[in-house]
């Protein structure tokens, strides 16, 4: 028998501290204007002193298993897709796993930056259709302003932190029109592009913890072009066309490569969640954020169809077609 899976409810995390982009030009080089102009970014959260990507984590984790009325006794596999983990080990999904107080199945970390919870998706999707796992929890949790240079203000102005979950569970049958699940998923990575977008230390090369670095307009082409490729992929691969799309819920970078990336696909800006503004970039966090919000304030509905795409350091990047 086929098996799928289903996302039965999502939940979200921000932190309480709000910066806004004039909180920035207190210190920094730069304008409330330029940001909201360049990126559409109006202020991000940042985690409380001694508060880690764990914590965000797991506040996400338990509203999405509220949201989803699952008891975490019914979950056996736990899927966090974070690049800034609390620690170099153990991983932040066992930390979460412990304090959910789950003493079985499988909890790990997965890493493709900002496209992690796509690959975290994809890779649950995967433990479910082969019956590896009955449900999951898939967690993306970021606390980016820890490995930001708060004296660049090419980058430390796009980032923030937080965190957002969904809850899988298997069904049978392959999804349709009236059967909600993950249709599919397409993942990429093309390591030759490391040095447009990477964090310059790390456990082994330099026992540091490093700053993230980027060259902004090279990473806003690339992403362009494989954002339109992954979604014409998955697209293609289901006998479907863009207009069929009721939600791209993308991953929230920057609302210029939302708006460039829906003109080259023809789909109105309307059709695409966005939440960039209240968050900036979190990473892996930002499509179960985008998700929980819209999920929550009734845009998406039952039998829409939802196109996930993402593009982050490495580069990754990757997409995922649901049926809500
Ligand atoms: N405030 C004021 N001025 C700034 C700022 C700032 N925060 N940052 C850069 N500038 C200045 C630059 O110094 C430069 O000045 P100069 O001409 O005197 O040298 C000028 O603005 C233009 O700089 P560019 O980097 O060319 O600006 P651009 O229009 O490309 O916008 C941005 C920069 C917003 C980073 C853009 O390139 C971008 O969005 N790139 C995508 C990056 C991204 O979203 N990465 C996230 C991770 S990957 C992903 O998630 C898809």
């Amino acid at each position: 028998m086929t098996r799928h899976s289903r996302i039965m409810g999502c939940g979200a995390y921000l932190p309480e501290r709000v910066l806004t982009n004039s909180d920035l030009a207190k210190t920094l080089d730069t304008s409330d204007e330029w940001i909201v102009a360049r990126t559409g970014i109006e202020h991000r959260h940042i985690a409380a002193e001694g508060e880690t990507t764990a914590d965000l984590a797991t506040h996400a984790a338990t509203a999405a298993l509220r949201n989803a009325g699952v008891d975490i006794k019914d979950i056996d596999l736990i899927v966090l897709a974070t690049a800034t983990p609390d620690f170099t080990f153990p991983s932040t999904a066992t930390q979460v796993q412990e304090r959910l107080g789950m003493t079985w199945g499988a909890a790990f970390d997965v890493q493709a930056v900002c496209s992690g919870f796509i690959f975290a998706l994809a890779t649950a999707d995967n433990f479910i259709r082969a019956g590896q796992a009955k449900a999951a929890l898939v967690i993306g949790a970021e606390t980016f302003s820890r490995i930001l240079d708060w004296s660049d203000r090419r980058t430390c102005v796009l980032f923030g932190d937080g965190a957002g979950a969904v809850v899988l569970q298997a069904g049978e049958g392959a999804p349709g029109p009236e059967k909600p699940g993950i249709i599919s998923t397409h993942l990429h990575s093309d390591g030759r592009y490391r040095d447009l977008l990477y964090v310059d230390g790390g456990p082994s090369a330099t026992q540091t913890v490093g700053h993230l670095r980027m060259s902004g307009r090279e990473v806003f082409r690339h992403a362009v072009v494989n954002l339109a490729d992954v979604v014409h992929e998955a697209l293609g691969a289901n006998g479907l066309k863009p207009d069929d799309i009721d939600w791209i819920v993308p991953h929230q970078a920057n609302k210029r490569i939302l708006t460039s990336t829906a003109k080259k696909l023809d789909l109105p800006i309307e059709r695409v969640v966005v939440t960039v503004e209240k968050h900036a970039n979190t990473s892996a966090a930002s499509i179960p954020l985008a998700l929980a919000e819209a999920a929550e304030d009734g845009r998406i509905q039952p039998g829409h169809l939802l196109l996930l795409e993402a593009m982050g350091g490495g580069f990754t990047w990757g997409a995922a077609l649901i049926r809500w």
